[in-house]
């Protein structure tokens, strides 16, 4: 087809993300890109929020593609449909498939197993079974929305739900351009070999001509377990298997910035961020707000990090330097994932923290932690990186953590501090934030202390250099480099 795609990625460093699809292409993701609504009594499709439905969709658009995915809940009918300009193709699951494919195989076993087993994987075989299976409906609806045509459709499967498509797909449509990008970090060598069935999961995505990781550390960790576990050959960067090439390479996932600053200039999200710090920090001398975002998940650090807070409100207490008249935690918790025993064990964890430290340190109309466990709609959302001093994103293991660049994107002024996991892949880009081990409950204390009293200069100095590195790398641009590894005929 070869229509130009131009993308205008918005900021004065990176004017364009282009790229110039020769084939339409096909999104193969665990959910669609969109969701079932109920308002006023009427069911309808509504676009899903989130960075991957923002990058993606406009390729798929202009690429005339469709989005194979499962709608978010049990049942329903399997019937494609047009949204938004996007042809979507449903992949059923019923109650039992949510059980042993989404809690169980993805979700209980490769999740732990791939964020360094934080929690002791699962092993089940009858989840593998179903993954296997459910793996394979995915694949069979996916060469339903293709073309097989000459030219052949590229398509594009995402994240560790889905590590059999690549190969299915390939017995299905050989001729077809097939990309697999991993958006969760892919584990030590030594850690993925507990898996009982690596060889079958690393063949499944070396079905794939093109493999992509969030950082070299997680390509490194892919090759080598498929140099030990499985018959490919070659170098970091391209592997021989069963007599095709396939392409290992590092993309690093960003979001919509303009989306972010566009919103954060507004006058409706400054007000809202008055109020909020009006509303967390009331007194003569508003006090200084730490937050955190995160999905309700063990591997983002929210329990070590509010003992971190506990810590720095204790050593406050013993030098008369610190207490909860001058600073304030805030913690946004997203429900997720409740149907695994983990989430729910963790959620009680948090709330003990919340109630303990509030407990011991809150004052009368003043709480030591303010603890949000909902979704936070866009807006409010920016409102509250507004509000904040201090972010702190303290991933035990992450592969990307997109809010850590949401705060950056939303501090236009270049104020506000980022406290940073060295274990979350924004750290490979993020090296003026203060970097900190998330394990490390004393120099996370400090860390935070040291936020909070830095002088204005060094946190624009910091912030600024932060905001360099997000407009080198926005969503659109990541989407496009990964298309255009993709798409041999492509040009940008
Ligand atoms: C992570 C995963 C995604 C997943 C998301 C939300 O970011 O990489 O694949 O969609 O979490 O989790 P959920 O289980 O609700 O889809």
């Amino acid at each position: 087809m070869g229509k130009p795609l131009q993308i205008e990625a918005g900021t004065d460093t990176q004017p364009t993300a282009q790229v110039d699809l020769d084939s339409r292409l096909v999104i193969v993701a665990n959910r669609l890109p969109v969701h079932r609504v109920k308002r006023k009594g009427r069911t309808r499709w509504e676009t899903s929020p989130g960075g991957l439905v923002s990058a993606l969709a406009p390729f798929v658009r202009q690429a005339e593609g469709a989005w194979v995915g499962w709608p978010g809940f049990a049942g329903g009918n399997n019937r494609a449909f047009n949204h938004d300009g996007i042809r979507n193709r449903i992949v059923r699951l019923e109650e039992q498939d949510l059980d042993r494919f989404y809690y169980g195989f993805s979700n209980a076993t490769l999740w732990p197993l791939y964020h360094d087993a934080i929690r002791p994987p699962v092993f089940r075989r009858g989840w593998w079974r179903r993954y296997v299976e459910v793996n394979r409906r995915y694949a069979e609806a996916t060469a339903k929305a293709m073309e097989l045509g000459a030219d052949g459709d590229l398509v594009w499967v995402h994240d560790y739900q889905l590590q059999l498509v690549p190969r299915m797909l390939r017995t299905l449509a050989p001729d077809n351009r097939i990309g697999f990008f991993l958006h969760i970090p892919f584990p030590p060598e030594e850690i993925f070999a507990r898996l009982p069935w690596r060889t079958q999961v690393l063949e499944g995505l070396l079905g794939a001509d093109v493999i992509g990781f969030q950082t070299s550390l997680g390509a490194q960790n892919f090759v080598r377990s498929v140099k030990r576990f499985t018959q490919a050959r070659g170098t970091d960067q391209m592997l021989e298997f069963e007599g095709r090439s396939v392409r290992v390479g590092v993309f690093p996932i960003s979001i919509d910035v303009q989306h972010f600053a566009e919103t954060a200039a507004t006058a409706s999200a400054i007000e809202r961020a008055e109020v909020l710090r009006s509303q967390l920090g009331p007194g003569e001398q508003p006090r200084k707000i730490i937050l955190g975002v995160d999905r309700l998940d063990y591997t983002k650090g929210i329990d070590i990090r509010m003992r971190a807070f506990q810590e720095l409100l204790h050593r406050g207490r013993k030098n008369k330097s610190m207490s909860v008249r001058d600073c304030v935690m805030c913690q946004v918790a997203v429900p997720t994932r409740s149907g695994v025993d983990e989430y729910t064990k963790l959620r009680r964890t948090v709330e003990e923290h919340v109630g303990r430290i509030n407990g011991e340190y809150g004052e009368p109309g003043l709480a030591a932690i303010h603890y949000l466990h909902r979704n936070l709609e866009f807006e409010e959302l920016v409102a509250f990186y507004l509000a904040a001093d201090v972010m702190v994103v303290t991933p035990l293991r992450d592969g990307m953590n997109l809010v850590a660049k949401e705060y950056v994107a939303s501090r236009l002024g270049n104020t506000g501090s980022l406290v940073l996991s060295e274990f979350a892949g924004a750290a490979h880009e993020f090296r003026s934030a203060l970097l900190v081990n998330p394990y490390d409950i004393d120099g996370l204390a400090s860390s935070m202390q040291t936020a909070l009293t830095l002088p204005q200069q060094d946190i624009a100095r910091r912030m600024s250099s932060l905001r360099r590195a997000l407009k080198r790398n926005d969503v659109f641009d990541w989407a496009a480099s990964f298309l255009r590894e993709l798409d041999p005929g492509s040009s940008s």
